[in-house]
């Protein structure tokens, strides 16, 4: 008989993993290194180890909770997601894909199923990227694409680092980061777009994810009075930067298909009512499933807010904050995950993600795949996020038929 995992015990641990950093509108906010990370890790780490799993923590908080096989010589199947969420994000992204790698260990352990190889649940720390502005990088350093000591120097815009608010919270590690083989990973997320609940199907089988660059701008003008500064006298930085802001967004018209571009955070200097700002610093999200176009995309975005910033008589300084290349998950890993929603009798499509996930950064470590599962209008990144439960608890079960063919039956 296949086994299967528990739905409502699935979704028992969302809710109530859901509580902690719970919003008003009914979503959760937990941002990286803060007290409800903390909470959500203390909660997660005793979940896990009354799992019977072993749980270490690396430099940068990322949690891994390994469940022993049989066979010292097999490398682990790591599978996981993320604990932190958006400022006012939902109870899913993230949460669900570390939930569903805990149900998959109950699971084995209520049937007494023993791997040959160990299965390793992780949570990655700031997948997110909204408090220290870069996101999916602690991942990238386990996988060996980032370095250590930058990551832990990120900061918010309080100044307060990455390494220290981990430190604060209880959860700076004694591991190492990465440095070691693993047998592949695995990710399932709420799918966070519409396809699936358009096309009624159960699972997504994620073949890649876009390419994206990320921007900092810095708009340089002169403080004063917002009562006597003549406005034919004024270096406005929020005249620039609102300026700046539409013509960046604009600029996604030019290209078919459009690249998605998305100003989310904007800081304003010394952000009063009555004055005139010196600063205004904004951030730009573009993603596209081709890298050139967002080269070129850049090149737009540079030139424009150069032009508008001579025109307003005010300085600009544009950083690169992020770039990642398009990525493709492993084909041999994306049809087990295909051949598993067949064999359990889920309707499914190949998908490409429009959102980064810290799977991106694994890929270039071992094979990777993810399991996209429906949400409800395709909300994410929102208090109103919803998935259903039968849905949620179809991708866990994909999730633990792979994992039981990557793991091995041990005899
Ligand atoms: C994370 O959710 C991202 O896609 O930026
Ligand atoms: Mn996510
Ligand atoms: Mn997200």
């Amino acid at each position: 008989m296949t086994l299967r995992i528990d739905r409502d015990r699935l979704w028992r641990s969302l809710m109530e993993m859901g509580r902690i950093g719970a919003t008003p509108g009914g979503g959760v906010g937990r941002l990286p290194g803060t007290d409800a990370d903390r909470e959500a890790r203390d909660v997660f780490v005793r979940w896990c180890r009354e799992a019977g799993c072993a749980v270490t923590v690396d430099r940068l908080g990322n949690i891994f909770a390994r469940r022993p096989g049989n066979d010292p010589a097999r490398l682990p199947v790591m599978t996981g997601s993320h604990l932190d969420s958006q400022p006012l994000g939902g109870k899913f992204d993230g949460a669900y894909g570390v939930m569903a790698a805990l149900e998959v260990v109950r699971t084995l352990n209520d049937a007494s199923v023993r791997t040959a190889a160990p299965v390793e649940i992780v949570a990655w720390t700031d997948e997110e990227g909204c408090r220290f502005s870069a996101g999916m990088r602690c991942s990238a350093v386990f996988a060996g694409t980032q370095d250590l000591d930058s990551t832990l120097a990120l900061a918010d815009p309080q100044g307060l680092t990455l390494g220290a608010e981990l430190a604060r919270i209880g959860y700076a590690g004694p591991e190492p980061v990465g440095g070691r083989a693993i047998d592949c990973f695995l990710e399932c997320h709420i799918e966070q777009g519409v396809v699936l609940e358009a096309e009624g199907r159960t699972i997504g089988a994620v073949v890649g994810a876009q390419a994206q660059k990320n921007y900092e701008i810095r708009v340089r003008g002169e403080q004063g009075h917002a009562g006597t500064v003549p406005m034919t006298m004024r270096r406005d930085a929020m005249r620039a930067a609102a300026r700046m802001i539409e013509a960046v967004i604009g600029l996604a018209w030019r290209f078919d298909p459009h690249p998605v571009v998305t100003v989310g955070a904007v800081h304003v200097v010394p952000n009063a009512r009555n004055t005139i700002p010196r600063e205004v610093v904004f951030t730009i999200d573009s993603r596209h499933p081709r890298t050139a176009v967002l080269a070129e995309l850049g090149t737009a975005v540079r030139a424009a807010c150069g032009d508008i910033a001579r025109d307003l008589q005010v300085g600009v300084e544009i950083e690169q904050t992020a770039e990642r290349e398009a990525v493709t998950f492993d084909p041999a890993l994306v049809q087990a995950v295909r051949d598993a929603a067949d064999r359990l009798g889920f309707s499914q499509r190949d998908m490409f993600s429009g959102a980064g996930h810290d799977s991106c950064n694994l890929a270039a470590l071992a094979p990777t795949a993810m399991v996209f599962v429906p949400c409800e209008k395709g909300i994410s990144h929102a208090e109103n996020e919803n998935a259903q439960p039968d849905d949620l608890a179809a991708g866990c079960d994909v999730l633990l038929q792979v994992v039981l063919e990557r793991a091995g039956v041990a005899r």
